[in-house]
């Protein structure tokens, strides 16, 4: 059985006067104004409750974009037992007519959908439409095409027979429902998470996050569009903890697919954990959590290419990504170079609203995060180990808007270093030119996460000595390149450590985890 020839969706580039930045425009100004309201969706039912929360922008924090509903037990309790009921209509599914639906889902994005979806990205989570592009439109696309490609490669993948035996693995969707739980920071991965679980046959419960409903709202439009059944993908918005809580509690309760923050992913392990007797099957716990991802330079390294791949690690994307580049090694002799790199570049980089389309950089998602940032940025401009040396501006008057910043440590422990601030802050130590093999010592023991990093070097002695050295402090590594931007089909995204289990996003492993295979031997 073929389907189509995965291929990634080509970046669109919005030049003034493109039709594609006309759309976008049109659809963005549209979005400012249309108060919309998203009702939680379970089963066929629109549900409005009588607690609701409002959706800001980002950038311009007073204004209210829609109001969005919260669930009480008893509808995440509903949206259980609906996805339940539609469990069996939808694992009895041909899968190549579930892979229709999100081969159609993929092209309603590519067409129809690609300007709302990138205008609400825009709009709710702060994104530049070049972001939102690479993220809401091109990645989300890639990921369901890709996906189908993957489970194609599943679904054929079967055992040796002959002619008195005959062997078939059955690759049946798990016993219960899926619980997904996405981010603000992708689109892309919003949708993948409930959609890769749902592809292998699977009924799912989506919580998105509060600061990602409106595009969410439009991931449930287009899913609905192509075809996905009503009580296959439910979503409920709200208190994180009662939702979680009230699903693991249940004994259907079959597997979870997560992205967010390390801690919140150990708590689900230890109430899973805690819960164990209560269900029918093993519950597959699938997550990518937090990064504190590096950038090491050999002396031996393009000066550009390093200053160019700290630029584009850190502060594209506000630095929201959990692959960012956070924490770099410069050496000793190339240091001056790099940093008047670095500040002459971060000199003509342009921040503001999205709506302007040649702003780089614009607000971080929300207040705890601005305030967060501010917090860390503001001691190290008191610490003696510490300076902050491009940067280090802030103002939530209007948005939450920081400053792309750069912090320059003697202390390679120094607090920036090691701790996640998901936001545009980097923070340099600079070594002894001939302490690189120390370097990357210290570069593993200070890797709690391990989710990105990346190596600049033109000498492949060095090349070979950090790739050898750093192999378990990131999932994804970058010779010669930023540690971000991992493009579906392409590079399989993931980390280990505390940064998730490394179950690859946008592969066949991946959706392995969301089935329960059968091998059936029959004799003739
Ligand atoms: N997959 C995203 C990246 O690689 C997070 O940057």
């Amino acid at each position: 059985f073929h389907v189509p020839k995965a291929i990634n969706e080509p970046v669109k580039s919005y030049a003034p006067n493109s039709p594609e930045k006309a759309a976008v425009l049109m659809a963005y100004k549209e979005m400012w104004n249309s108060k919309i309201d998203v009702p939680l969706y379970i089963g066929s039912e629109e549900i409005r409750t009588k607690n609701t929360r409002n959706m800001t922008a980002p950038h311009d924090h007073k204004h209210i974009v829609g109001t969005y509903h919260l669930a009480e037990k008893s509808h995440v309790e509903k949206a259980i037992t609906n996805a339940l009921e539609s469990r069996k209509a939808w694992a009895a599914m041909p899968w190549e007519q579930r892979a229709a639906i999100f081969l159609k889902a993929a092209e309603l994005i590519a067409g129809p959908y690609r300007a709302k979806i990138n205008a609400a990205t825009m709009i709710a989570q702060s994104k530049t439409i070049h972001q939102a592009e690479i993220d809401a439109s091109c990645e989300l696309i890639d990921f369901l095409r890709y996906n189908v490609e993957f489970m194609t490669q599943i679904y054929n993948d079967q055992p040796a027979s002959d002619s008195s035996v005959w062997n078939r693995v059955e690759y049946r969707p798990l016993e219960g429902f899926v619980y997904a739980i996405t981010p603000f920071n992708f689109t892309a991965i919003a949708a993948n998470l409930p959609a890769s679980a749902a592809m292998m046959g699977n009924v799912v419960i989506w919580k998105p996050s509060d600061s990602q409903v409106f595009s969410a709202k439009i991931i449930i439009d287009v899913f609905k569009e192509a075809g996905v059944p009503d009580g296959v993908i439910n979503v409920v918005f709200g208190d994180a903890v009662m939702i979680s809580d009230t699903i693991f509690d249940h004994a259907d309760f079959a597997g979870v697919h997560y992205t967010g923050s390390t801690f919140v992913f150990k708590e689900i392990w230890k109430k899973i954990g805690t819960n164990i007797h209560k269900y029918k099957t093993y519950p597959r716990i699938v997550g990518e959590t937090g990064g504190k991802d590096f950038v090491v330079a050999h002396p031996s390294a393009n000066v550009k290419q390093v200053a160019t791949g700290l630029i584009r690690g850190a502060f594209e994307f506000q630095g929201q990504k959990c692959s960012a580049a956070s924490r770099a090694y410069i050496p000793k002799s190339m240091w001056p170079a790099v940093e008047a790199e670095l500040k002459s570049e971060m000199a003509t980089i342009k921040m503001g609203s999205p709506e302007d389309f040649s702003n780089f950089f614009t607000a971080v998602i929300h207040e705890g995060s601005f305030d967060k940032l501010a917090k860390f940025i503001d001691q190290a401009k008191k610490d003696k180990d510490a300076e902050v040396i491009i940067g280090g501006n802030y103002d939530k008057s209007v948005g939450y808007f920081i400053e792309p910043t750069v912090i320059l440590t003697t202390n390679p422990k120094y607090a920036t270093m090691e701790t996640e601030l998901f936001g545009p802050v980097l923070t340099i130590y600079v070594y002894d030119d001939n302490k690189w093999k120390e370097t990357l010592k210290l570069i593993d023991e200070t890797s709690e996460y391990a989710l990105t990093g990346a190596v600049f070097s033109q000498d492949r002695y060095a090349i070979t000595e950090a790739t050898q050295a750093l192999e378990n402090c990131a999932g994804n590594f970058y010779v010669n390149d930023k540690p971000t931007g991992a493009v579906v089909g392409m590079q399989p995204f993931g980390g280990a450590r505390a940064s998730g289990t490394n179950d690859k996003a946008g592969s066949a492993q991946n959706l392995l985890r969301w089935v329960s295979p059968r091998t059936i031997k029959e004799t003739f």
